[in-house]
């Protein structure tokens, strides 16, 4: 019997977006629920407990289903094809871990200054925006810099702004995309898509100063599999941006979302924040330059849980 192990990754139902992907896997596994969809059964799992076996099992692997969605979804050919590659690119995960997250973690620092410290500056006329364009436009520009560096030219502000506000658009479509719309029938999305990929070529990235590690690995995977000028490298680079910056947007909107509707879980969280920042010899206010390491953000317990209960209720 075929089962399939859904995931639910991102739930946005309830700020007008469907549920934008699915993760399905077949295989014989037991306690489920069936359902009857399009001729096929198919057998939900989901129960978050069943998960850990299921991952852990040798045999079991998302791989076949995920590299469809990829080439449905961000028109990446080869990754179906070349397994030695796949596997290449997955070793590239390494660099989001121990000390290379470390450094990661400094450059993310690093943006949020720099996209934060001219707004904080302001005294009058402050800028307002909905919650989830605001966590949208802070988490794609300091994604963004963190991983794939500074874009030094004059237009940078219209390079951030255009790449997001396109990477949104081709988002709204995801759900199309992965049931397997044509993307064709999708207005203008596939010139949205190919302008995407065309931002993140080899020719354009070179443009970008100060690559993280990750993305300087999977760019020399990427050329020692394709031409330095294929378009599919940036359709790679497409669906690592997408997947950096959907999930991370989602979860600081509902975070914050579930922390402005609970004023006293925020006063426990500012007065953690301010007893670490105290303790650590830094002051709040202008010219912020709050600076903290792994260690200390993991020794804030109340925002760990705040962050774990948000993820919980939004699975
Ligand atoms: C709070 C933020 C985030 C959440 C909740 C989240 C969640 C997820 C989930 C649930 C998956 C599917 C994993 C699986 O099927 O086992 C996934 C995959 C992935 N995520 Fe994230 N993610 C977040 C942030 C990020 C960031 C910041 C990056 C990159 C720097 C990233 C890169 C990826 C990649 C590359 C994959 C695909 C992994 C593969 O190919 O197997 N994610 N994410």
């Amino acid at each position: 019997m075929d089962v399939i192990l859904i995931k639910k990754l991102k739930g946005f139902d309830e700020c007008g977006k469907s549920i934008s992907c699915f993760v399905l896997f077949c295989y014989h596994i037991s306690s489920y629920s069936y359902l009857f969809i399009l001729g096929k059964y198919i057998t939900f799992i989901l129960d978050p407990f069943q998960y850990q076996p299921v991952i852990k099992n040798q045999k079991l692997s998302f791989r076949i289903f995920s590299n469809k969605i990829v080439t449905r979804v961000f028109d990446v050919k080869k990754l179906i094809m070349d397994d030695e590659m796949n596997d290449e690119l997955h070793t590239s995960y390494q660099f989001l871990q121990g000390k290379h997250l470390d450094s990661l973690m400094e450059n993310t620092m690093q943006s949020l200054r720099q996209v934060f410290e001219p707004q904080l500056l302001k005294t009058t006329s402050w800028d307002t925006a909905d919650l989830f364009k605001f966590c949208s436009s802070v988490i794609f520009e300091t994604t963004f810099t963190s991983l794939h560096g500074n874009y030094l030219a004059d237009d940078r502000k219209t390079f951030i702004t255009e790449l997001r506000d396109d990477l949104s658009k081709f988002d709204d479509k995801f759900p199309q995309l992965v049931s397997g719309m044509p993307i064709e029938l999708l207005r203008n999305i596939k010139s949205i898509r190919m302008k995407l990929k065309k931002h993140l070529t080899t020719e354009n990235l070179a443009k970008i100063q100060g690559w993280s590690e990750i993305i300087q690995r999977r760019q020399d995977t990427l050329e020692k599999y394709y031409t330095p000028e294929d378009i599919e490298i940036g359709a790679h680079h497409l669906s690592f941006l997408w997947a950096s910056v959907t999930n991370t947007t989602s979860a600081m909107f509902w975070t914050m979302y579930y922390l402005l509707r609970h004023p006293e879980a925020m006063a426990v969280l500012r007065d953690e924040i301010d007893h670490l920042l105290q303790s650590t010899g830094q002051k709040k206010g202008p010219g912020l330059s709050i600076h903290l390491t792994r260690e200390q953000l993991d020794s804030l317990i109340y925002l760990g849980n705040l962050f774990l209960s948000v993820m919980k209720k939004r699975r």
